[in-house]
């Protein structure tokens, strides 16, 4: 719930603290931001979110498809990336908030702020775990977050500003990122014509936080799914192929494979510490 994370949390306009008032967050210079009806509060000022926000459809899929339980394997690695005695997880680009539960659920004493561009998306944060408070902002802005508030940063598929993102973070604090590798979702990028992720992707990810973070670990998830239509069609719903393919289209070409399929799920998580 907001009330969980509200004492983290600043006003976008002008950067002071936030308290919560009956349905709304207020700062003590009188900006005030409503808490929808499903429990979330955007915090995105001025012009309207950037065209990069997933859909509903896509939001749809995503919850699915992680809701099956396809990258179990992938959640259980980013909980166990934070380190233990985290009081603070914010997660950017948080989605459904999906791995942000999964690390609350191995830290009792913990509580999260997933943050998304995505009104759909946050709204279903909103509602994945009791510790969790939901807030619309953009990456690419400056985010509602007090310095040096947060034990853990999580960014799962999603973009990167590491100079906020260093902010945000207490002095011992860790970044966890999940990047897919060339190898993710096989043989379907061939067959499907999906994105591919280019092989330039490691190294942007590593300029992205040059100068605010540092490496200081690195690991590999790979795994096998048996996966039929309806999860490929999720899959395929929920990534970043969703923005360039009619989905008729790609329902057709999915239909044409065998029953099911044997992909792979393969992912980079890096930690990274703050440069002191
Ligand atoms: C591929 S999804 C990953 C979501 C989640 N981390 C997961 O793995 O299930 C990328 C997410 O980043 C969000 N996003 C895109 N641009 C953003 C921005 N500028 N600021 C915040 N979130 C953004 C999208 O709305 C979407 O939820
Ligand atoms: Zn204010």
């Amino acid at each position: 719930m907001l009330a969980d994370v509200v004492e983290y949390l600043i006003c976008p306009v002008c950067g002071a603290g936030l308290d919560l008032g009956d349905r709304v967050l207020r700062c003590a210079r009188g900006h005030a931001f409503d808490i929808a009806r499903q429990g979330y509060v955007s915090l995105l000022t001025g012009s309207q979110a950037p065209g990069t926000a997933d859909s509903t459809a896509m939001v749809a899929a995503r919850e699915a498809f992680l809701g099956a339980g396809y990258f179990g394997p992938l959640s259980e690695a980013v909980a166990g990336a934070c380190r233990t005695g985290a009081r603070v997880v914010a997660d950017a680009g948080a989605g459904t908030g999906h791995y942000l539960a999964g690390a609350l659920d191995r830290l009792p004493g913990a509580v999260g702020i997933a943050l998304d561009v995505s009104k759909h998306a946050i709204r279903r944060a909103a509602r994945a775990h009791p510790r969790l408070g939901a807030v619309v902002a953009d990456v690419w802005r400056p985010l509602p977050v007090g310095d040096g508030t947060v034990d853990v940063v999580l960014n799962v598929f999603a973009p990167r500003n590491g100079a906020e993102f260093a902010r945000m973070l207490k002095d011992d604090g860790v970044l966890v990122v999940v990047t897919p590798t060339s190898r993710h979702l096989e043989p379907l990028v061939e067959r499907l014509g999906l994105l591919s992720v280019d092989e330039s992707k490691e190294r942007r990810v590593a300029e992205s936080l040059s100068g605010h973070f540092v490496e200081t670990g690195r690991s590999v998830h790979e795994f096998g799914m048996t996966l039929g239509h309806g999860a490929i069609e999720a899959v395929v719903g929920m990534g970043p192929s969703a923005w360039h393919t009619d989905p008729e289209d790609m329902r057709r070409k999915i239909i044409e494979l065998p029953k099911t399929s044997n992909v792979t799920a393969s992912f980079r998580m890096s930690i990274f510490q703050p440069t002191p």
